[in-house]
């Protein structure tokens, strides 16, 4: 959409356009804006290369060039819930469950050492199976073998006690998305057995405890508005995670969300920016299911202001049984074919790829560290 210069003004807005203009810049200035400007900020594409290269010079003060990798490890697809967008979901009766065991994963995290990884994510759906007595030895053992990296879980809602007991075991991380911050579009998304309410509780405790966190949500998700994103921005002014992951919905064909349409690309490109220009020192994940919508899309994230990618490690053998969204990429390659196109992608878009652990760098208020 371009403004035509006769109107001084947004279409439906009082903004006035030269107000307009500065829009990216203010935000960059102030890492915030009103509602309204957002709203413009959200709904228009006229900012767009101005977003996308203020957070670019974000993400280069904080983190320069540098992406960093997470090796992904989908151990279980077994899952107690029945979110109504996943591919994973308890209703979906014509998936093929898996579990791996203690040995495959521990053989994931050894390929994955081997090219580099120093940062393990253990993904998975709620199965009960993976209870406190599984998981402590997993993680324990994990930590053993690999005390130079970072061990991620990313399983969904436990109780504040099992989270607590997997950071004793060694745990660091923790990845779980609020999915969307305003309850009646949660419970559009979700049954009536879960609650926007209690995954914020969880993440919350999560903090409390020590873990560094990830949230996030997917953009474009079926009846999601421009006030659903503004309060999803708002709650991570509250949050402050470590880490905001986002990426276009797709639908899934086996889900109830089957022929709603996939979240728009430009707009979760968008988003990657404001969110950079919001929390300047944030990892940012360029996420598969973006990779997904488009060839580029990882591309396109890396240089909209994201600085992580989250490449699988799973055995190619399970991972046709992981799909979240119908076309889920990387489902035939090797964990070690991944990493090399990962890397010639990450170079093609002006980065390098690091293989450090990857930890946050902290906010600089008027050229101080906060920490
Ligand atoms: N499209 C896009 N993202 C999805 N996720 C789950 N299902 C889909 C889908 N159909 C995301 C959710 C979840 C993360 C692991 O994957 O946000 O938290
Ligand atoms: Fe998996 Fe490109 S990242 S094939």
């Amino acid at each position: 959409m371009t403004l035509p210069s006769t109107i001084n003004q947004f279409p439906g807005s009082t903004c006035p356009k030269t107000i307009m203009q500065k829009l990216p810049l203010l935000l960059h200035d102030n890492q915030t804006l009103t509602n309204e400007e957002l709203t413009l900020l959200i709904q228009t594409d006229q900012f767009d290369s101005d977003l996308a290269s203020l957070a670019d010079s974000v993400r280069k003060k904080y983190y320069g060039i540098d992406v960093y990798l997470r090796g992904l490890i989908e151990f279980t697809n077994y899952c107690k819930n029945d979110c109504f967008y996943c591919g994973i979901r308890k209703g979906n009766n014509v998936l093929e469950r898996y579990r791996l065991l203690e040995d495959e994963i521990l053989s994931c995290c050894e390929t994955g050492y081997g090219l580099g990884y120093r940062t393990f994510v253990l993904q998975g759906g709620e199965d009960p199976y993976y209870d406190d007595a599984k998981m402590i030895p997993l993680i324990a053992n994990i930590r053993k073998h690999y005390e130079d990296c970072a061990i991620t879980l990313s399983f969904g809602e436990r109780p504040k006690e099992s989270y607590r007991a997997f950071f004793e075991a060694g745990a660091n991380r923790y990845l779980l998305r609020h999915e969307t911050a305003n309850e009646t579009h949660y419970h559009q998304l979700h049954p009536p057995v879960m609650s926007g309410k209690q995954r914020q509780e969880c993440l919350w405790n999560l903090k409390e405890i020590g873990y560094q966190v990830g949230s996030g949500f997917m953009v474009g998700s079926p009846y999601q508005t421009t006030e659903h994103l503004i309060e999803d921005l708002r709650f991570l002014q509250q949050l402050r995670p470590d880490m905001i992951g986002i990426g276009p919905f797709i639908a899934h064909h086996a889900t109830p969300f089957h022929s709603f349409p996939n979240g728009p690309l430009r707009l979760t490109l968008r988003l990657i920016s404001i969110l950079r220009l919001m929390f300047p020192n944030t990892l940012i994940p360029s996420t598969t299911a973006l990779g997904t919508i488009d060839p580029s899309g990882r591309e396109f994230g890396l240089r909209c202001g994201a600085n992580v990618l989250m490449p699988n490690l799973s055995p190619v053998a399970v991972r046709k049984k992981y799909e979240l969204y119908n076309n889920k990429i990387c489902m035939d390659e090797e964990a070690a074919e991944c990493r090399h196109c990962l890397e010639q992608r990450v170079v093609r878009a002006g980065y390098r790829v690091v293989t450090h652990i990857g930890n946050v760098k902290p906010l600089e208020i008027d050229g101080q560290s906060t920490q």
